[in-house]
């Protein structure tokens, strides 16, 4: 080879690891990390992205270079010159993606086991889903439908579900874990940037999956021990208290059903907001018809909507108290 040669390969080679790092850098592929944890992973994306850059900018080189320079000139029938193998060629084009292939796997390895460790004093969080909604159980055993994290702290988040396979992801956390019925898994996170990041569910879970969605916000650490501290106290200061609209809300119900008091529009299931006349046609008083249309979703069931849509599970999942306050407030704020 000349120097003529090797230097527009070389040049072919700057431009193609240009333009590929240009599209890699400007645009941005990756949420800005939240966690420690999507800290490593970006860490190991980035380390296999440069090596894919490098591995571009050389096979395009090598593709321009040999489009341009042996291309047939006009005229010319004959045949190429024959060729065979280049035993030291193959061995080297074997050896490195070998020697790159180990490589990411090490970090990787490295990354999925940093990222499992939940160290000695992690806040454990019970995660548990169910068509359509999230509910996060603390230690004190008050639950919330909305995640609040503090910053700078191990959270391991155990996960559950009550009916279906769902998912627990947080773009912004990098990591991704399905819930599974009948067994527990897990998944350690620690905040590094205070925040709200949505939480969305990825395994399609039926009717309501797009809906399945809820909020993590990540708080300073005072923040959090106080907001820990009253909400032990204040049971109905997010969800999961007793008066009627936190049930609502802490339910999910929104996710489904139309309810102009209860600020929802999902399409789900049947609207909310003319129970009376659903309950007259039914010819049932009307907090018995809302109270058996949550127990048994199936007894009633409105025209156009099918059996089986909404979850039979709100029976035991919404306690006695709970139950009666969201009827009274279905059967007030509805006409
Ligand atoms: Cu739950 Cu999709």
């Amino acid at each position: 080879m000349t120097r003529g040669s090797i230097f527009k390969l070389f040049a072919y080679a700057v431009v193609a690891g240009a333009i590929t790092t240009a599209v890699a850098v400007f645009i941005p592929w990756l949420p800005t990390a939240a966690t420690r944890q999507a800290d490593r992973m970006w860490f190991s994306i980035w380390f296999a992205e440069i090596i894919a850059i490098v591995v571009f900018a050389v096979v395009a080189a090598a593709l321009i270079y040999c489009v341009v320079e042996f291309r047939v000139k006009p005229g010319d029938t004959s045949d190429g010159p024959p060729t065979h193998g280049h035993t030291m060629l193959e061995i080297i084009w074997t050896a490195i993606p070998t020697v790159i292939v180990i490589a990411i796997t090490i970090v990787a390895a490295i990354v999925i086991h940093d990222n499992g460790k939940a160290g000695t004093n992690p806040l454990v969080i019970k995660v548990v889903t169910q068509q359509f909604t999230y509910q996060f159980e603390y230690p004190n055993g008050k639950t919330f439908n909305i995640l609040r994290l503090p910053k700078d702290r191990n959270v391991k988040l155990d996960l559950s579900s009550k009916d279906v396979i769902h998912s627990f992801w947080v773009p912004a956390f990098g990591q991704k874990t399905d819930a599974v019925p009948g067994i527990t898994t897990s998944i350690v996170i620690t905040p590094t940037r205070t925040g709200y990041y949505p939480i969305i569910c990825t395994q399609l879970c039926g009717l309501g999956h797009a809906l399945m969605r809820s909020e993590a916000i990540v708080l300073e650490s005072t923040e959090y021990d106080s907001w820990y501290a009253s909400a032990g106290e204040a049971p109905a200061a997010a969800a999961g208290g007793t008066d009627g609209k936190s049930v609502y809300t802490a339910a999910g119900c929104g996710a489904c059903h139309v309810f102009t008091a209860g600020g929802s529009a999902g399409t789900i299931g049947s609207s909310l907001d003319n129970l009376s006349v659903d309950a007259a046609k039914a010819g049932e008083e009307l907090n018995d018809f809302i109270r058996s249309s949550i127990t048994d979703p199936d007894t009633f069931l409105a025209p156009g909507y099918a059996k089986g849509v909404m979850p039979s599970t709100y029976k035991s999942s919404i306690s006695g108290a709970q139950l009666d306050s969201l009827v009274q407030y279905l059967a007030e704020n509805t006409k």
